[in-house]
């Protein structure tokens, strides 16, 4: 299994995340577009992106009727980002035409994940709203089972529940984890953080990293220090 420190480009405009990435000279950092970037500046961005030789995670989070994923995911496929995903939720079936539509003639594709349960909805709201009655361990544990079955690469958790996917999963079962502080920078809106050394110790494959980053005084160095802790 892979190891890498992905750098989430929460930025507003192509041009706040070019300047950004002209401070890497000497590496080439794996990123993460998210929903705000894409739809902000469209598919041109991954292909400038991926023109300057990142490898690319598209954070777009796909949830509908199983023919409307598999047809996007196949447009998906053609921007030849690195790593995809979509909410668990949509079911098995949803999952399995994702990955059709993801598969390129050659038979390669990208990584698709799940996304089980968002970190943002605690566990009384996923039982009183949403109406889940089981426990959110389980619910976890349960929809990164969903995903296996469907043949997908792995989910994107917490790093606190990442051994408890492997465990469910097994090892070969990708963990992609937001939610990462140094011991020393501070939480902003996440409640519940690790460290990337503590992250890769807790079954953490890829890790997700933003702000630790990207308001760094010093980016370049922020992510040195982030793949050196996560790495070795
Ligand atoms: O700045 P920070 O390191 O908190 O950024 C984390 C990134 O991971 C953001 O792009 C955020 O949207 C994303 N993310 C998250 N929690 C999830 C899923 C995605 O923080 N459960």
């Amino acid at each position: 299994m892979n190891h890498d420190v992905i750098i989430a480009l929460d930025f507003p405009s192509a041009q706040d995340v070019y300047a950004f990435l002209d401070r890497f000279q000497d590496e080439k950092p794996f990123v993460k577009i998210g929903m705000e970037l894409f739809y902000a500046e469209g598919p041109e961005i991954v292909r400038q992106i991926k023109a300057r030789g990142h490898k690319i995670f598209l954070d777009l989070k796909l949830h509908d009727i199983p023919n409307t994923v598999k047809s996007a995911m196949r447009v998906l496929s053609r921007l030849d980002v690195d790593m995809v995903n979509l909410h668990a939720a949509g079911t098995i079936d949803m999952m399995r035409a994702a990955l059709e539509g993801l598969t390129r003639e050659d038979g390669t594709r990208p990584l698709l994940l799940a996304v089980t349960q968002l970190t943002s909805t605690s566990e009384e709201r996923m039982q009183k709203e949403l109406l889940i009655s089981a426990s959110m361990p389980d619910t976890v544990k349960h929809y990164a089972q969903n995903a296996l079955q469907a043949g997908l690469d792995g989910v994107v958790c917490s790093p606190l529940e990442a051994a408890l996917v492997k465990e469910a999963c097994g090892p070969n079962f990708a963990t992609v984890t937001p939610g990462i502080r140094f011991a020393d920078s501070a939480a902003d809106d996440q409640s519940r953080v690790m460290t990337p050394e503590k992250a890769r110790l807790g079954g953490s494959d890829y890790i997700v990293v933003g702000r630790p980053i990207t308001k760094a005084a010093d980016p370049v160095a922020a992510y040195r220090r982030c793949v050196k802790e996560f790495v070795g």
